[in-house]
């Protein structure tokens, strides 16, 4: 028998056998009398209970270490704390370790334990330890996403970084967040010997950690744990390569795309030292499956070097926080799709506004020489229109993409056949017979001739006669595909 686990299922009975206290059936007295070997225990016990109070003070505490290290009155000194972001974690460990690297300064790192669910500080560890809290320990580190393709940096769970730079000496302790315990943020707290050091220290690795940033020219997207409360849980993507031959859209519609976007980019600085303002908003709009998502992943893939933040369904709530990152790491492109869903929430967030004015107010409140373009994308133009109109330079500009017309659709055929040899002499009457169909139509059309071919012959490489593509066709536009047709957008 097999359990759902794929494991040997245990038959319900055989459980009893692993209770700790089942006793054998008919011995249930218990054996009170005192044994030699109990006095024996209780006497290690004992002498171990005393040798361990008069030898705490021996064990080394951070107050002890601390001391040592920063060889001053502890109570004297300045502490300084800085606190970033949940997702940030990843960067202040890089932009610490960028400071650490720098040949002038030294550094030990001593771990801790006791530290989970914890609400503690470096004042903490500075004053003289009542017996809770943490001590020093292992250091405990975790992996954190830096990059697509499963790339990750280890970072300090909790740690204190006893540093020399010449005379002066100082401690840095780095804290992961905790959000099960509520505690959101990465902290970092420094105290150094010298005046002034503290801050100065605290300030320099603020700016290592955005020169540093691993989200910098990378593609993230921000989403929920699936409890919704951790928000900002950030994942890396794998940018698009394409080119612009694979996106078949009217000439002038990819130029007006590409100008508004990757044209002020490049032009960056001629631009703002004419004062032209950099900011820019574009929405693209059009029935579904005629390459909306597709021409955002082109765009994508021509703006190498810029940050991309994709928001979406589950993660718009994360609005404000795509806004600073996009604001810290510009240039940058805030790409939110189906932007009508948002529209149509009446929920409210922070600030007491349904999302899209959310929205629409962070695009206001970027400083107009950020380099950052929203990019949005509907299927649901009307629903929008209100909002837009009512708060009027938010979007520069609005592109329809329209239906593939017959041109369209020869290059959609051209593009989507690949290495499929295809007998066209029919082409025209298949020409004819989409019109009115998306892009993703053809692009199904070409599989579904393929696999005809497939089933019905042997050939190598794959050939599709005329029959076959009209076959082909044929069904898919059959009323009885009806339901495909609504999917593909036909
Ligand atoms: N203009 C196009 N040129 C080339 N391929 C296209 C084009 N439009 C769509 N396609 C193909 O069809 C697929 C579906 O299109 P896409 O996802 O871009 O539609 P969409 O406009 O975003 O629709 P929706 O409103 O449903 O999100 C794309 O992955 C792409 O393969
Ligand atoms: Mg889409």
């Amino acid at each position: 028998m097999k359990d759902i686990y794929g494991g040997d299922a245990v038959p319900s009975q055989a459980w009893q056998t692993f209770f700790p206290d089942s006793e054998p059936d008919g011995d249930h007295q218990t054996d009170d009398r005192l044994r030699l070997s109990d006095l024996a225990k209780l006497a290690r016990r004992t002498q171990r209970g005393i040798v361990g109070v008069a030898r705490a003070g021996d064990r080394p505490t951070f107050t002890g270490i601390l001391a040592a290290h920063l060889g001053a009155p502890l109570e004297d000194l300045e502490v300084v704390e800085e606190s970033w972001p949940t997702y940030d974690h990843v960067n202040v460990q890089v932009g610490l370790d960028a400071w650490l690297a720098d040949p002038r300064r030294t550094h030990q790192l001593l771990g801790m334990t006791n530290f989970r669910h914890q609400e503690f500080g470096l004042t903490d560890l500075l004053r003289r330890s009542s017996g809770y809290g943490p001590l020093p320990g292992n250091v405990s580190w975790v992996s954190l996403a830096s990059g697509p393709g499963g790339q990750v940096q280890r970072a300090v769970r909790a740690g204190i970084y006893l540093v020399s730079e010449g005379d002066t000496r100082a401690a840095v302790l780095l804290k992961a967040p905790d959000p099960e315990a509520g505690l959101g943020a990465t902290q970092m707290h420094v105290v150094a010997d010298t005046s002034g050091a503290a801050v100065e220290i605290a300030s320099t690795v603020r700016r290592l950690s955005v020169e540093h940033n691993v989200f910098r020219g990378q593609v993230i997207s921000f989403g929920q744990d699936m409890f919704g409360e951790r928000a900002g849980v950030l994942q890396f993507h794998v940018r698009p390569r394409m080119t612009a031959a694979d996106v078949i859209l009217p000439a002038d519609t990819l130029a007006t795309i590409k100008r508004q976007v990757v044209g002020v980019a490049e032009h960056r600085a001629r631009l703002l030292a004419a004062r032209q303002h950099l900011k820019r908003g574009l929405l693209l709009y059009g029935p579904p499956g005629v390459g909306k998502t597709h021409s955002v992943r082109y765009l994508m893939s021509q703006l190498t070097g810029v940050t991309i933040i994709e928001l979406s369904g589950d993660s718009l709530a994360l609005i404000s926080t795509a806004c600073s990152v996009a604001r810290t790491l510009q240039p940058a492109m805030i790409v939110i799709e189906d932007v009508d869903l948002i529209a149509e929430d009446r929920d409210m967030y922070e600030g007491g506004q349904p999302l899209l004015f959310q929205l629409l107010n962070e695009m206001d409140g970027l400083a107009e020489d950020a380099d950052v373009v929203f990019l949005l994308t509907t299927n649901r133009a009307d629903v929008l229109e209100p909002a837009l109109a009512s708060r009027p330079g938010r979007v520069d500009q609005a592109v329809e993409l329209e239906l593939p017309d017959a041109d369209a659709r020869r290059a959609l055929f051209g593009l989507y056949r690949g290495g499929l040899v295809v007998d066209d002499s029919r082409l025209e009457s298949v020409l004819d017979r989409t019109e009115g169909v998306t892009a993703s139509f053809l692009k199904e059309l070409l599989r579904r001739a393929a696999l005809v071919a497939a089933e019905e012959t042997d050939d190598q490489p794959l050939t599709v006669s005329a029959d076959q593509l009209d076959a082909a066709l044929s069904d898919l536009l059959d009323t009885r595909n009806a339901m495909t047709r609504t999917l593909l957008g036909g």
